[in-house]
């Protein structure tokens, strides 16, 4: 009795460790069905860092279920869906390329809103300099239109925080402004660019800050004091304070490259009041077609042997010497006439590939690429960015996921 009293209890318990072990494996396995906290941390960071928002519990589940599986871009295309992305993240992104400050706090505007457009319709990226493309918002009532001499069609829409990821629609620049096609540049020949960088001045700001925003390089670094110096312009003084050394040891460097380059805006300037609106906020680009402004031929006394613009003929002094490296285009010749074929010379040099990616690495991973292994994510980066047809959205989904945290 006893023995078989004990055989039971035996029994019994045995019975219920199996129980027990049942239990745990089945919360175990229950367990497996969700993602662990680290999956979770990712998904939470990666939606931060894209849309600039928290995301609902929901949409963080869904996105930490496809790392969980070794889909990122799956979870990264989640994230880039989200409003944010576009009204916040690229918007801060683009803002301070269109203004001479560079600041971030400025009117939403046609330049911003076409990078916009172009990266969520994952446009090769390379269009940005070239394309007959304005983004413009459509299906919103009561919004001023497009305009040539105002802005207020973007600062409404802003105002309005309508989704720019909904409203906007890509346009030809060439239906909505004067310019006719073959004049049209991407964003140089958006409105605010040309406010910005056409305004006053001899056109060189234009190149300068296009090869700031989208080279990753301004004058310092190009300088290259080796380069022929035939085509720089009259106004620029052979021997600034009558000295030639300095002309030839540093004007050179700048203006050997440049003068060629911006020659190709010979026939565009901002035009407005310079008395009544002094900061050319009912101004608008003009384009005089076979006729070069006046600018480039300010202060022609100053070295009159110097170079006279002509025409609107471009041609890249960096393919040779030191600037070689900024990786041109065999495809292309390095020469051409107008802003168009110029923004396409630029676009397809691997410094605009390697800008891109530099500048999403450091808008997503909010640092620059300080060691080695940034500097090889940044280079695959490129390579991806080139073989996704210069994708964008491939470039910040990558940047994010590098970025998510282990
Ligand atoms: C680091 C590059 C760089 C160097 C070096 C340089 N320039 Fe320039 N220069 C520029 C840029 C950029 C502009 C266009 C400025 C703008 O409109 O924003 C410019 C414009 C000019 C202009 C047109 C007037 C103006 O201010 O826009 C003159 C004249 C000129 N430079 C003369 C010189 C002389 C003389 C030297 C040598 C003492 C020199 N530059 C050295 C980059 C350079």
């Amino acid at each position: 009795m006893k023995t078989v009293f004990l055989l039971n209890k035996t029994g019994l318990m045995e019975k219920c460790r199996r129980s027990m072990m049942m239990s745990s494996l089945g919360l175990l396995i229950a367990l497996s069905s969700y993602v662990s906290a680290t999956e979770y941390d990712q998904a939470k960071r990666i939606h931060q860092r894209l849309s600039g928002v928290p995301a609902t519990a929901a949409v963080l589940e869904d996105m930490a279920n496809f790392i969980k599986t070794g889909d990122g871009a799956a979870a990264t295309a989640i994230a880039m869906a989200d409003d944010g992305f576009y009204n916040v993240t690229l918007k801060n992104f683009a803002t301070p390329w269109t203004n001479e400050s560079q600041t971030v706090f400025a009117d939403l505007n046609d330049y911003t809103a076409t990078v916009i457009g172009m990266v969520r319709d994952d446009v090769d990226f390379r269009q940005i300099l070239s394309a007959d493309t304005v983004y413009v918002a459509e299906g919103i009532s009561g919004l001023s239109a497009y305009s040539m001499s105002n802005n207020s069609h973007y600062e409404q829409l802003d105002a309005g925080n309508y989704s720019l990821q909904t409203y906007l629609v890509a346009k030809n620049q060439s239906d909505l402004t004067s310019l006719p096609s073959d004049a049209t540049a991407g964003v140089m020949t958006s409105r605010a660019a040309s406010k910005a960088f056409f305004i006053d001045g001899t056109n060189r700001a234009m190149l300068r800050f296009t090869l700031i925003n989208h080279l990753c390089r301004d004058l310092e670094a190009v300088k290259d004091i080796t380069r022929p110096a035939d085509r720089i312009r009259q106004d620029v003084s052979r021997s600034p304070g009558g000295d030639s050394r300095i002309f030839l040891n540093t004007c050179i460097g700048c203006h050997t490259g440049m003068d060629p380059l911006a020659q190709a805006f010979a026939y565009y300037d901002y035009s407005y009041d310079s008395e009544a609106d002094e900061m050319g906020d009912a101004g608008q680009l003009v384009y005089t077609p076979g006729a070069v402004q006046e600018k480039y031929h300010f202060n022609n006394a100053n070295f009159a042997p110097g170079f006279v613009t002509k025409n609107d003929q471009w041609d890249n002094y960096w393919r040779a010497g030191q600037n070689k490296l900024m990786g041109w285009s065999q495809a292309l010749t390095g020469s051409g006439q107008g802003a168009k074929s110029m923004g396409t010379e630029l676009a397809n040099s691997d410094a605009f590939a390697q800008c891109q990616v530099k500048k999403v690495f450091e808008n997503v991973c909010l640092k620059k690429p300080i060691n080695e292994a940034d500097s090889i994510q940044v280079n695959l980066m490129k390579t991806r960015f080139i073989a996704a047809n210069y994708s964008m959205k491939t470039a910040f989904s990558d940047a994010s996921l590098y970025c998510s945290g282990d």
